[in-house]
């Protein structure tokens, strides 16, 4: 009896003895197995970080706290793209449009001081010919992401569909939009001057920005989307600066494109504007309003897609190659405002778009998209017919268009999201 007491005792403390040492090699392997995922992510961070930031001339810190890398013009991250491994850059296009909309002109009949927008780095310095301003990437700003392939890229949905009438497809990932679109034609390219806001975003993963969308294809799997505009973006950037900003896709968000210059595809060629800088100074509520204008179009010879930041500066091109449907012309063209609503506490987001107030507040108050042009098929830039506009929820963020002399087709659009009539 006794000894069997003590031979059960026995294999209990041999069984606690195993038990013990297979814990704590449960512990050790699984804190090994942490400790080599945090340095394999360090390391992917690492790589991911050098082939972004590229070698720079000179460096410029931003009074705004970026640092802009002056980058020799064909060390930029478009050539590490296999395509573009022999390709000459066009340091020019070779047409513009014509029938550009004589923005001078509108600007001294009309009532406000569009006054045009410089980037806050230029007060620091300014990047050498040759070279391009890129905006530095920071650890910081690439671990914010979900992870390293996801770092700036948009998810999917985020297009708004205007002629899906069905909310429920159109709300799915909680984007909302307020936009003016046309369709049913071969568009070559689209223009707007856009005011620039400092919208108030409620939760960092939330962003705000107004764009434009040139769009090719139906709204499948192989959508193309070349995008431009201000944001303002807690997750991409590490603040709430309005930025301006690119953004292209030829798989609807999937495997290909990315804002800026934050993969390889944009080919840029100016000097003065870096993409993603913050833009200064922004429009205040009944006070002074500040516009940027922003043209896409293609060049009807070598087929790129080219972007013009004002009147004075291009800044560079997607090529041709990147695109399908594009690589022929666009099948719809958005202009307007997108938010994130990611429903925080089970309400709608108070993020705002836009200056945060509806269109009926009008001029000075509402955030505005003005003289909104396409080009056609001739490469003539000329007011869009038979514009329609769209949005999910007008209680949350609206759209109101018109047409006048100086500002030809225009619209004003955005709110301030969560409010009584959108709890
Ligand atoms: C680039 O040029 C080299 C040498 O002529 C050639 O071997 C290579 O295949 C070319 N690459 C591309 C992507 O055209
Ligand atoms: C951005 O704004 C939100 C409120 O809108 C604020 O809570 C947050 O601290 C701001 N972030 C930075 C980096 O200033």
């Amino acid at each position: 009896m006794a000894v069997l007491v003590s031979g059960e005792s026995r294999t209990g403390i041999v069984g606690r003895m195993l038990f013990f040492i297979c814990l704590m090699a449960l512990i050790f392997s699984s804190s090994a197995a942490a400790g080599m995922r945090i340095s394999r992510q360090k390391l992917e961070v690492q790589k991911h970080l050098k082939r972004l930031n590229k070698p720079a001339v000179k460096s410029i810190k931003s009074p705004d706290g970026d640092i802009i890398d002056c980058v020799h013009v064909a060390h930029q991250p478009a050539f590490d793209h296999p395509f573009l491994q022999n390709h000459t850059i066009q340091m020019r296009p070779s047409f513009h449009p014509l029938g550009l909309f004589d923005a001078n002109k509108a600007t001294a009949n009309s009532r406000q001081s569009s006054n045009s927008n410089t980037q806050q780095w230029h007060l620091n310095g300014r990047c050498p010919e040759g070279t391009i301003p890129i905006r530095r990437t920071k650890k910081d700003d690439i671990l914010r992401a979900s992870s390293v392939k996801r770092f700036g890229r948009k998810n999917h949905r985020t297009i708004p569909q205007p002629r899906s009438a069905d909310p429920g497809l159109t709300n799915e990932g909680g984007h909302q939009h307020a936009i003016a679109y046309v369709e049913g034609d071969k568009y070559y390219g689209a223009k707007a001057t856009i005011n620039v806001w400092e919208p108030k975003i409620q939760q960092p993963n939330e962003f705000s920005l107004s764009q434009i969308w040139i769009l090719g294809g139906s709204f499948g799997q192989d959508l193309n989307s070349i995008e431009a505009g201000w944001q303002v973006s807690p997750d991409l950037y590490g603040d709430n600066n309005t930025r301006l900003f690119t953004y292209w896709t030829s798989d609807a968000y999937q495997a290909t494109g990315c804002y800026n210059l934050l993969c390889s595809g944009f080919i840029q060629i100016s000097n003065q504007i870096a993409m993603g800088a913050s833009i200064f100074p922004v429009s205040g509520y009944s006070g002074s309003q500040y516009d940027i204008s922003i043209l896409v179009w293609k060049d009807p010879k070598q087929g790129n897609w080219w972007m013009q930041f004002g009147n004075d500066y291009v800044l560079g091109y997607w090529p041709a190659f990147l695109f399908s449907y594009l690589t022929d012309s666009a099948s719809m063209i958005e202009w307007g405002g997108e938010v994130v609503n990611s429903e925080p506490d089970g309400a709608h987001t108070s993020t705002q778009m836009g200056s945060g107030h509806f269109p009926e507040e009008g001029f000075g108050k509402a955030s505005y998209f003005r003289n909104i042009q396409v080009v056609d098929g001739s490469n003539n830039l000329k007011a869009p017919k038979g514009i329609g506009t769209f949005t999910e929820k007008s209680n949350c963020y609206d759209v109101q268009n018109g047409n006048n002399g100086d500002w030809g087709s225009y619209f004003y659009y955005g709110g301030p999201g969560k409010n009584p009539n959108c709890p």
